[in-house]
C-alpha cells in the first residue's frame, strides 16, 4: 500500500484539527535537537579490531540468523518511517520522522556489516517477515505507531538491552578471546549505547503522538487500535520467545518474555489503551 493510500480514522487528520501534528511542539523540537545531536556514523566505530572468524560455524550461523531478524525489523522501520513522512503535514512530527527515517537506514547498514562479519548468511523468518508486513501495510497513522514504534521497536529496544545484560557476564578480567571480545564490543558495546539511544528516541516519538491522537479517534477505530494490541503483542513475544533468539543462548526465556511483557504493558498504558498482552501459553 502506498502512503498516499492510507486511510486515517483519526479526527485530527481532518480540518482544522490537523493542526495536532503541525503546532509547534516543544517535546518533539527537542527530541529532534536530540537526535542531531546524538547522530553517529558507521565508519567511525572500529571493524577492524572484530574478527569473529574462529567461532564455529554453528554459532556464527545462529548469530547471523538472530541479526537477520533485527535487521528485517530495521527495515521495516525505515519503509515505516517512509509511509508516516508522506502522511504527516509539515511540522515538528514530520522533521522528527525525518530524523528516524536517517536512523533507520544507519541501523539497517549496521547490520549488514554485522551479518557480513559473521561470514553466513542471515535466515529471516517467515513469520517475521508476515508480521513485518502486516505492520508496514497497517492501514491508518495510529496503527502504523502503535505496531512500528510501541511495539516492534519497543521490543527490539529490550531485547538489545537483554543482550547487553548477557554479554556483560562474558567478562573474564580482560582475558576474553577475539572473537568473543568481539560479541561482546558489537552486543555489549554498539547496540546498547548508539542503537537502542536512537530507539529510546523513536518510542518516546510514538508514546508522544499516540498519546495526542488517541483520544481524538472515534470508537470505531479506537477498539480497532485495541485489537492490534492483541494481536501484534502476541506475534512479537512469539519471535521474542522464539529458541533461536533467546533459549538458544542460554538465557532464561521465560524470564526475558517476562520483563518483556511487562516493558510493552507499561508503555501500552502510557498511550492510554486498555489491552494488555498475555504472557504465551506453552506450547
Ligand atoms: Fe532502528
Ligand atoms: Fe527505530
Amino acid at each position: 500500500m502506498k502512503s498516499a493510500e492510507l486511510k486515517t480514522n483519526s479526527r485530527a487528520s481532518s480540518g482544522e484539527e490537523l493542526s495536532v501534528d503541525a503546532l509547534s511542539d516543544p517535546y518533539l523540537e527537542r527530541l529532534c535537537e536530540l537526535a542531531a545531536r546524538d547522530q553517529w556514523k558507521l565508519e567511525d566505530l572500529d571493524w577492524r579490531s572484530l574478527d569473529v572468524s574462529a567461532l564455529p560455524e554453528v554459532f556464527r550461523q545462529a548469530a547471523a540468523d538472530g541479526f537477520a531478524q533485527l535487521q528485517w525489523g530495521e527495515r521495516t522501520a525505515q519503509l515505516a518511517a517512509e509511509r508516516l513522512l508522506g502522511l504527516l503535514p509539515e511540522g515538528p512530527a514530520r522533521a522528527f520522522i525525518a530524523t528516524q527515517r536517517t536512523d533507520e537506514a544507519r541501523h539497517v547498514a549496521f547490520f549488514e556489516q554485522v551479518i557480513r562479519l559473521l561470514g553466513c548468511e542471515g535466515r529471516v523468518r517467515p513469520s517475521v517477515q508476515q508480521l513485518m508486513r502486516e505492520v508496514q501495510e497497517a492501514e491508518t497513522p495510529e496503527e502504523l505507531m502503535l505496531g512500528m514504534q510501541i511495539l516492534i521497536e519497543g521490543a527490539a529496544h529490550s531485547l538489545i538491552m537483554e543482550g547487553a545484560r548477557l554479554v556483560g557476564a562474558f567478562d573474564d578480567g580482560g582475558g576474553l578471546d577475539r572473537p568473543l571480545q568481539s560479541m561482546k564490543t558489537v552486543v555489549g558495546e554498539w547496540m546498547p549505547r548508539l542503537l537502542a539511544r536512537d530507539e529510546s528516541r523513536h518510542i518516546a516519538f510514538g508514546l508522544h503522538a499516540l498519546r495526542a491522537r488517541i483520544p481524538r479517534l472515534d470508537h470505531a477505530a479506537r477498539r480497532r487500535l485495541e485489537e492490534k494490541v492483541a494481536h501484534w503483542g502476541e506475534k512479537v513475544l512469539e519471535q521474542a520467545r522464539d529458541p533461536d533468539l533467546v533459549y538458544g543462548i542460554g538465557e532464561d526465556g521465560d524470564a526475558v518474555c517476562g520483563r518483556l511483557i511487562e516493558d510493552l504493558n507499561l508503555r501500552i498504558a502510557q498511550v492510554g489503551l486498555e489491552t494488555r498482552i498475555a504472557p504465551l501459553k506453552a506450547t
